[in-house]
């Protein structure tokens, strides 16, 4: 079923396009990997936040609501550059057992990202859960560095 899938996308005159066209692949892998540039800083800041490793001196709550909307404006944009690169080479990533995993991991770390946002519209809710706020952030920044590194093994396998 996939592989038929994959095989009907390739030959559709969009993928065409995108692999006969040089330039659009290496462009847009440049854009997505600017995003994960983006996302992986802003994720570190919070995440450290939380585990109480940086900037100490901000609450927490603060914190999220300083870095949490960078998420939710970088994926977007990621989702679209994936997609195309997706379209292009529909059959190395949509077979690739690194590419499943780490959108298995991207949709447990955008609960979790929503989770700690929704939580912290409560007053004071991570400052007086500073074990919750640790293990939250722990596990977060370990789904991301995960992503990060199942993203960059696609092209391995
Ligand atoms: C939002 C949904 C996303 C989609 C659909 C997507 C899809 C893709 C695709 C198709 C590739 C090309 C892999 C290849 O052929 O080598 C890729 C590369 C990559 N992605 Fe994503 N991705 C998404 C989000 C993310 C996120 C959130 C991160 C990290 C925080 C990430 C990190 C990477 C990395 C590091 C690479 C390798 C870039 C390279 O070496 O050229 N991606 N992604």
């Amino acid at each position: 079923m996939l592989p038929n899938f994959c095989n009907w996308l390739s030959n559709t005159p969009l993928s065409v396009k995108i692999q006969t066209i040089l330039w659009i692949i290496p462009a847009v892998q440049t854009v997505h990997i600017l995003c994960v540039a983006i996302i992986m800083s802003t994720m570190a800041m919070l995440d450290f936040r939380l585990i109480g490793l940086a900037g100490t001196r901000q609450p927490v709550s603060g914190a999220v609501r300083r870095w949490v909307p960078w998420v939710w404006g970088t994926l977007p944009v990621m989702l679209l550059t994936g997609c195309i690169l997706i379209i292009g080479e529909p059959t190395r990533e949509l077979m690739n057992p690194y590419f499943r995993t780490k959108m298995a991991m991207l949709a447990i770390v955008v609960v979790i990202t929503a989770f700690i946002q929704l939580r912290n519209r409560r007053e004071a809710y991570w400052e007086s859960r500073a074990l919750a706020a640790k293990f939250a952030g722990a596990f977060s920044l370990l789904l991301w560095v995960s992503i990060l590194t199942a993203g960059r093994w696609i092209a391995y396998y």
